[in-house]
């Protein structure tokens, strides 16, 4: 047993490159079941810590997300393991682009393609705020991963979303072309590119990697989209360095959308946004 403080103190040297103090206080608040003011409010107060401990060791090596089972994405709860990405803030970003042009456009019904689904975080977000506004949507979430689908089912069960899913490498599978958005957060990284260990061998490299120097996915997706009439958005995560190729393929494919490239909250091109008016 040992107080909270003592904890908390003890917590602070497992802090890294790879661990940050956020991530081992939110182990701490979920293992203790504390809400943060608690921090100090219960500081001498004793715990058993000795689970916490273990866990806070394996925290160096496999990410908090895998450890507790859930992230936190656009305020919902996301069951995750090592079969899925872990949902990253960036992508929160990217689910408020989409909301923003379906709100600023007024649309009432929309038709959404998401590609790619992982845990399902993009589509279940945005079914949730679009059913806060009464807006109507149809959203189908398609990816290559069997087991990926099943968890992504999983959150949209337990998140109450109404969501198609079909296992599909990129539209191979989907029969519909009715859709008036696709968007997609792609696997992008090129193979000869830096990914840290931690990543590296605890997220799944079929959501990270791909062929083409990064650019194969959008590639089959631009060929794959050019014939949807209805079309009238498309939203890429990306990363920086694709932008002009992305920009070369898009003039390609979709010679009639305007191009937009917006940075991150941390000052990164990475987000495509191709539109039509
Ligand atoms: C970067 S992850 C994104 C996961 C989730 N949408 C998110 O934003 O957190 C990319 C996802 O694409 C899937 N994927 C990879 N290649 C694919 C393909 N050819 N067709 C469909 N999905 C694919 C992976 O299994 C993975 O779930």
């Amino acid at each position: 047993m040992k107080t909270l403080k003592e904890i908390i103190n003890y917590s602070k040297e497992f802090v890294d490159d790879n661990l940050s103090f956020e991530e081992i206080k939110w182990l701490l608040l979920d293992t203790f079941s504390l809400q943060e003011y608690q921090l100090i409010s219960l500081k001498e107060k004793e715990f058993d810590d000795e689970e916490y401990l273990k866990k806070l060791k394996l925290a160096k090596k496999i990410p908090v997300s895998y450890l507790l089972n859930y992230q936190i994405f656009f305020g919902y709860k996301f069951y995750v393991d090592n079969n899925v990405l872990i949902p990253r803030n960036e992508t929160e970003e990217l689910v408020q682009h989409v909301l923003n042009y379906i709100f600023d456009n007024n649309y009432k019904n929309i038709k959404i393609l998401e590609i790619g689904t992982g845990s399902g975080c993009i589509a279940i977000s945005l079914k949730k705020e679009l059913d806060k506004r009464n807006i109507n949507s149809f959203i189908l979430a398609v990816d290559i991963s069997q087991k990926a689908l099943e968890i992504a089912k999983k959150n949209a069960f337990d998140n109450n979303a109404n969501i198609d899913f079909i296992l599909s490498d990129c539209l191979d599978n989907v029969t519909n072309d009715d859709f008036d958005i696709v968007v997609s957060n792609p696997p992008y990284i090129n193979k000869d590119n830096y990914v840290s260990k931690r990543v590296l061998d605890n997220e799944p490299h079929l959501a990270l990697f791909a062929e083409d120097k990064g650019l194969a996915i959008y590639k089959k997706i631009f060929l794959q989209i050019k014939k949807f009439s209805f079309l009238k958005a498309v939203f890429f995560e990306i990363s920086p360095d694709l932008k002009s190729n992305l920009e070369n393929i898009k003039n390609i494919y979709l010679p009639q959308f305007h191009s937009q490239y917006l940075l991150d909250i941390n000052k990164y091109v990475r987000f495509a946004i191709y539109l039509k008016y």
